[in-house]
């Protein structure tokens, strides 16, 4: 299965370090293309359903207290909005907190139509144009805060793929602060969060491949897959499965926190000693094909550490779904 010819940089290679220029991230590359990825980068049927019910709840007791609800959205994700304008429901307003116009109307080309035009119509739809990191929101305005693998991917100044983690969680703060404050009491965010989860090891830069290729074999069977690089179930499910489990690890300067460049390895798979790796199944294959246009580098902390950091600011629920990777990337419910 490895070639051991072929040896990638140095673990830290790209990450953070005090020499070079920092390289920006460029969502204008990624966003386009996003209709051909899936999940985990996008959520679940069943994440938006749970999503779906925190609306509809929402929604619910509003139209009983003849109210309005505020719901605001973190990015453009057109599977929150597609829910939220498949609900109709007049008591609910939604803000959608968006850095790029351009990346918002990439994002409304993959809702269907109908709701599109739903959401444009109902007038109780808006877009924000801000950095999550500077909510322009009043103090206590909002009932509901949603983002879906939002954390991960917040930079210091959009340079991504050279900030270092202190950066990256001060950038968190920042996003957790101008949430915290724009909720209203018994208000709730939820957080869709890529975590390493403990059981998976942490000292290592990368996982040992032999573990991962074992748990591939039983999830394989448990869902009866079969080889078929052209039926797009069989590459969604490779995809799901590996993009969870083929994490580069790197340490900080403290050594502390772990987190990944899936940008820089993941078509290519690597071992953890940066040997390139053929994998069987045409995994390489499908990794490509979504990854290959995808510039931005991924930030997962340890799951205890990213906890932490939330809980400076709220109490935590954290909610897996019954699908079998979910433990990679739970939808936290945090309450003030
Ligand atoms: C590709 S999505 C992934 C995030 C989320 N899952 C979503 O569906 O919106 C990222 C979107 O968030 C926007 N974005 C990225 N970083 C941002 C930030 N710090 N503040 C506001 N928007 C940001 C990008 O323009 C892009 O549209």
């Amino acid at each position: 299965m490895v070639s051991p010819e072929k040896r990638g940089g140095s673990p830290t290679e790209g990450m953070g370090g005090p020499s070079g220029a920092r390289r920006e991230v460029r969502w204008e590359s990624a966003v386009p293309t996003w209709g051909d990825k899936t999940y985990p980068v996008r959520p679940s049927d069943q994440e938006v359903r749970i999503y779906s019910e925190h609306f509809r709840q929402l929604g619910h007791r509003k139209e009983h207290a003849g109210g309005e609800g505020v719901v605001v959205l973190l990015g453009s994700t057109p599977e929150l909005r597609s829910a939220l304008a498949s609900l109709n429901n007049e008591h609910l307003r939604v803000l959608a907190a968006e850095r790029y116009e351009k990346s918002f109307d990439a994002m409304t080309k993959l809702m269907a139509s109908e709701l599109a035009r739903r959401e444009r119509e109902s007038g109780k739809f808006q877009l924000v144009l801000t950095k999550w990191q500077e909510l322009p929101l009043k103090k206590e305005s909002a009932d509901l805060v949603v983002g879906d693998l939002v954390l991960n991917i917040v930079f210091k100044d959009e340079k991504g793929i050279d900030t270092t983690s202190q950066e990256h969680i001060q950038e968190q703060r920042l996003v957790l602060d101008g949430i915290k404050k724009s909720l209203k009491d018994g208000g709730k965010a939820i957080l869709r969060t890529w975590v390493v989860p403990p059981e998976m090891r942490q000292s290592d830069t990368y996982r040992d491949i032999d573990d991962v290729f074992y748990e591939w074999e039983k999830f394989k069977a448990a869902r009866n897959l079969q080889l078929d690089l052209n039926d797009p179930k069989y590459r969604k499910e490779v995809f799901g499965f590996f993009a969870n489990r083929l994490i580069r690890h790197y340490q900080d300067d403290s050594g502390k926190f772990v987190c990944r460049d899936m940008a820089d390895r993941i078509e290519r798979g690597m071992d953890r000693d940066g040997r390139q790796v053929e994998f069987p199944d045409g995994v390489n294959e499908v990794m490509s094909w979504q990854w290959k246009d995808y510039t931005i580098p991924n930030w997962v902390l340890p799951q205890e550490d990213q906890e932490n950091i939330m809980r400076e600011r709220f109490k935590i629920e954290r909610l897996t779904t019954a699908d079998d990777l979910s433990d990679m990337n739970p939808m936290y419910v945090l309450s003030k």
